[in-house]
């Protein structure tokens, strides 16, 4: 059964729009948790214009399920990482001047660089994903440094709104899935996916992990975020 991490960037991002201390992520978290989700995500940019260094801390004391930190390769955030033991760490491009994390990171040009993070992270039992484009060359990098998993970036698959090209989007996942399972990989998946968009990407089998953020969190602001998770976790289980 796939599982669903939920990123709570969000909560973080209503917070300081006011730079206060409501509302609280490891609030948000423990909600989530509580309505059934799998795993937490938080992305600790180094700008930090949601989460901050306290949330990541704080979050991993309290969240008992999984607890994913989506990182850049940048050497600061890696001792933090090193230091705060995650469950798991999601490797992401990062450009300061970005609305969210957009393509996917460059494990072919930066593969000496994963293998060596990769290393370190699991010396402290971290296990280690990238987020990538459904490539062969990329899936094929991060399965020569060592990684654990990739997560497909899905917003090629979100963004486009022909059938014949959402058709070609999934195929491109379902290819990228055979070419990392068959690399030893495990397969995750996110960006960009909503209440409306999850069910065809959720029914391509071996896709274990979801990782789903701003559409979760925009529903939440409606209807609470149990009832947010609740319903896209129901849809996760049974697209
Ligand atoms: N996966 C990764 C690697 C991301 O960077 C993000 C955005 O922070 C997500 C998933 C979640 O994307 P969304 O907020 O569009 O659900």
């Amino acid at each position: 059964m796939a599982l669903l991490n939920v990123n709570i960037d969000h909560i973080a991002t209503i917070r300081q729009a006011r730079q206060t201390d409501e509302p609280d992520p490891v609030w948000a978290a423990v909600q989530c948790e509580l309505a059934g989700a799998n795993g937490i995500t938080v992305h600790l940019r180094q700008d930090r214009r949601h989460i901050n260094d306290r949330d990541v801390h704080v979050l991993k004391e309290t969240v008992a399920c999984k607890f994913n930190l989506e990182m850049c390769l940048n050497e600061s955030i890696v001792k933090i990482a090193e230091k705060v033991r995650p469950d798991q760490v999601t490797l992401v491009p990062e450009n300061r001047a970005e609305l969210t994390t957009e393509g996917g990171l460059d494990c072919v040009k930066f593969e000496k660089r994963l293998a060596a993070i990769t290393k370190r992270m699991h010396k402290k039992d971290i296990l280690v994903s990238t987020f990538i484009l459904p490539n062969e060359k990329q899936i094929l990098a991060t399965a020569e440094a060592g990684c654990d998993a990739i997560e497909l970036h899905t917003g090629q698959y979100a963004n486009a709104t022909k059938d014949s090209i959402i058709e070609k989007r999934l195929n491109e996942l379902q290819d990228g899935r055979d070419i990392a399972m068959a690399a030893g990989l495990v397969v995750h998946a996110g960006h960009g996916l909503t209440y409306r968009n999850i069910r065809p990407v959720a029914k391509i089998e071996g896709l274990c992990e979801f990782n789903i953020g701003h559409s979760i969190i925009s529903r939440a602001v409606l209807v609470g975020i149990r009832e947010a998770t609740e319903e896209m976790k129901l849809l996760i289980e049974c697209p």
